[in-house]
């Protein structure tokens, strides 16, 4: 009897350490509830380097739609960035063709109180990024879901490709460009759009779930 509750109590204690590993918190940049898992280094990577290049500018496609409580399964980087601009001195422009997602994301900024530092567009993004005429610091591709479905698939890159076509001259040497979902089957969101970019001097920086990359001639010296 006591073997068996000595073995049911490290089971228990294993159990909650494990959970505790895999809880990739950003605390104390968030609170440290919110587990932002496979996100969580590129995410702690980006803001280093939006810091060293003062980025002022940050466009998102794809809005968070399950507020801070998709960090997990969505990323919340609407959030992560809004935040980060708050403290920064930035903006962040967000667009979402779903009026649900739209409306989700208004919720959750408007609870973190950060409407001064988010603006959440409802439109096609492509349309959305057609119109959109400032220089661009932080680019984050995250809207078409991509799924098991290979035609999904193809039109999620498609899309995604032709949303950093839209902007692409908006960018300048030190723009960031940051795509999620991308270690996927078949090459997740960014196959197309990481192809194109690497033909016209871009280069990868980090390359996990979400894909960072800069210019080659990044000042890498002064941002890294
Ligand atoms: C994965 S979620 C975005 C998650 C968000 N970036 C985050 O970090 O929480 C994808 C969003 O893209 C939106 N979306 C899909 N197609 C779109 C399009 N053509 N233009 C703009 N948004 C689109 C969906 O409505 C959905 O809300």
């Amino acid at each position: 009897m006591k073997i068996a509750l000595t073995i049911l109590f490290l089971g228990i204690v294993g159990f909650f350490i494990g959970k505790l590993i895999k809880h990739k918190s950003l605390y104390p940049f968030m609170p440290f509830k919110y587990d932002f898992r496979k996100r969580r280094n590129t995410f702690l990577k980006i803001m280093e380097l939006m810091k060293k290049t003062q980025a002022k500018t940050i466009v998102e496609t794809g809005t968070s739609r399950e507020g801070l409580r998709g960090a997990k399964s969505n990323g919340a980087a609407t959030i992560v960035f809004g935040k980060w601009a708050k403290e920064n001195n930035a903006f962040v422009h967000s667009v979402d063709i779903s009026e649900e997602s739209v409306k989700n994301a208004q919720a959750e900024v408007d609870r973190q109180n950060l409407q001064e530092f988010i603006q959440i567009y409802h439109s096609d993004s492509l349309a959305f990024l057609e119109d959109f005429d400032q220089k661009i610091d932080v680019l984050y591709l995250d809207s078409y879901d991509y799924s098991s479905d290979p035609e999904v698939q193809k039109k999620s890159q498609q899309h995604h490709l032709e949303e950093f076509k839209r902007v692409e001259d908006q960018l300048h040497d030190q723009s960031i460009v940051l795509i999620d979902d991308c270690d996927l089957p078949n090459g997740g969101k960014g196959k197309l759009v990481i192809a194109y970019m690497q033909d016209r001097g871009w280069k990868i920086l980090v390359e996990s779930y979400q894909v960072l990359l800069v210019r080659d001639d990044f000042a890498l010296d002064e941002a890294i």
